[in-house]
């Protein structure tokens, strides 16, 4: 097969971009390139890049600079940046990178294979009319047990440090039946567990006939035959309607697992952040939410370091991670972001901002591996997602998203289990599969 090309596809930064590097994979596809790993056999190299924090950013720099003698050795190497430096940096990166063909933002990724057929440099940050959606090609074949599905996309919350309204564009959210119908699609192909994706997933509204809120979605995607287990993420904590949070005590197929970013326990910092909530709302939905499903696992993420934050903000921060017990966080140092309200303020002294994020994380590592532990003993379910290292050994998930080994020869990648937990490690269980 002498004209199958190669395409090798690297991507940074949130489960999002995990999806559309899917997407543009396929894509990609349709006009004859395969995946490779390789990087050194790639006709072509596309970055799916990240722009959330400065360190995300750069890295794209320096992956580029690497790509350099690889690009001078085989001058048809045509490179790629996508995602939201893309966005963002537009024909910037052209003039900082002459090396790069072609860069395209996440709303324009459809118009891929044509600006790859094209002679030449090429740009598309557009935020076109079209859905990119209806213009890619149909998913097709066997696949794992898991994957994602983008159900709404963009944010209209603006907090202050983040540059996502910006690189990702206003909310969209994808019609109800497209979405049922690539649910019912996956499950077909394999798929027993599906994330559900949006940078605000949670305001997902559907309109005319059907399912109206995320919870209504979530209840009509339970009904799938097949479809064992329904995720969703990222949500904002005012967008936790009162049927997404009753779902969690009503739909067996939702996971007890929640990704609820607070970002700050400071009334002051959250109120700077244009986050439009306080602490006490937040903990008061985090009492519904445990009310509704009360064995449910919370995550968070937090910026330490935002512009004036103190010392009894930061105080305020922890004794919100100590009132609400969290399962894991991510706890980030605020990087100023250009274009965002709170780039203009005066930053917070370093050192101070590094001591807040160690003594935080200190604490989620504590409380992270309480949660690991209190599952001991327990029966639990596992969905397999590969084979272990050791021989008959598989690796899965749980409910709560733990990765959890078992020796079970006879297991199957997708296979559904009952497992008790016999032991935990820092972040991974280890379990007994159960008969039946
Ligand atoms: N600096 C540091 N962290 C940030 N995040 C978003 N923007 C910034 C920034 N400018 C974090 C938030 C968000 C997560 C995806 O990334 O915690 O929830
Ligand atoms: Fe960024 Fe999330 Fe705030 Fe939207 S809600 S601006 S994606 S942090």
């Amino acid at each position: 097969m002498a004209d199958v090309k190669k395409l090798y596809l690297k991507t940074y930064g949130c489960q999002m971009n995990v999806y559309d590097s899917e997407r543009m994979a396929e894509a990609m596809g349709a006009e004859g390139y395969v995946t490779t790993e390789v990087l050194e056999e790639a006709d072509m190299v596309l970055l799916n890049t990240c722009h959330i924090r400065e360190k995300a950013s750069e890295k794209l720099y320096s992956d580029l600079g690497r790509l350099k003698p690889l690009k001078a050795g085989k001058p048809d190497l045509k490179i790629g940046v996508a995602g939201c430096v893309a966005q963002a940096e537009g024909d910037e990166i052209l003039r900082r990178m002459p090396l790069v063909d072609l860069v395209v933002g996440p709303q324009a990724y459809h118009r891929l294979p044509e600006m790859v057929r094209r002679q030449g440099q090429s740009v598309d940050t557009e935020f076109p009319a079209e859905d990119k959606f209806d213009h890619l090609p149909q998913r097709k074949g066997k696949r794992g047990p898991t994957a994602f599905l983008t159900v709404q996309e963009g944010c209209d919350k603006f907090c202050a440090f983040c540059v996502v309204p910006y690189t990702r564009g206003a909310e969209v959210s994808r019609p109800a039946a497209r979405l049922l119908a690539e649910a019912r699609d996956l499950v077909e192909r394999g798929v027993r567990e599906i994330t559900l994706l949006g940078q605000n997933v949670n305001a997902w509204h559907g309109e005319g006939p059907g399912p109206r809120g995320l919870g209504d979605l979530i209840r009509a995607l339970a009904a799938i035959p097949g479809l064992d287990r329904i995720r969703y993420t990222t949500s904002h904590p005012n967008d936790m309607a009162d049927d997404l949070i009753s779902a969690h005590g009503e739909v067996p197929q939702l996971m007890p697992y929640l990704h609820l970013p607070v970002q700050s326990g400071s009334d002051r910092i959250l109120m700077a952040m244009n986050r439009k909530h306080t602490a006490a709302q937040y903990l008061d939905l985090v009492a519904r939410i445990r009310a509704a499903r009360p064995d449910i696992l919370l995550t968070s993420d937090f910026i330490v370091g935002f512009p004036g934050e103190t010392d009894a903000d930061f105080e305020a921060t922890m004794a919100l991670v100590r009132a609400v017990g969290y399962g894991a966080a991510f706890s980030f140092k605020y990087s100023a972001r250009p274009g965002t309200p709170a780039a203009e303020k005066a930053p917070v002294d370093e050192a101070v901002a590094d001591a807040r994020l160690q003594a935080l994380q200190a604490l989620i590592t504590e409380q992270q591996r309480a949660a690991q532990a209190a599952m001991v003993g327990r029966e639990i379910s596992v969905l397999y997602e590969k084979p272990g290292r050791m021989p008959g050994q598989m690796v899965g998930k749980s409910e709560h998203l733990m990765a959890v080994f078992l020796d079970d020869a006879q297991g199957r990648v997708g296979d559904l289990v009952r497992a008790r937990v016999l032991a935990a490690a820092p972040n991974s269980l280890s379990a007994r599969r159960l008969p039946g």
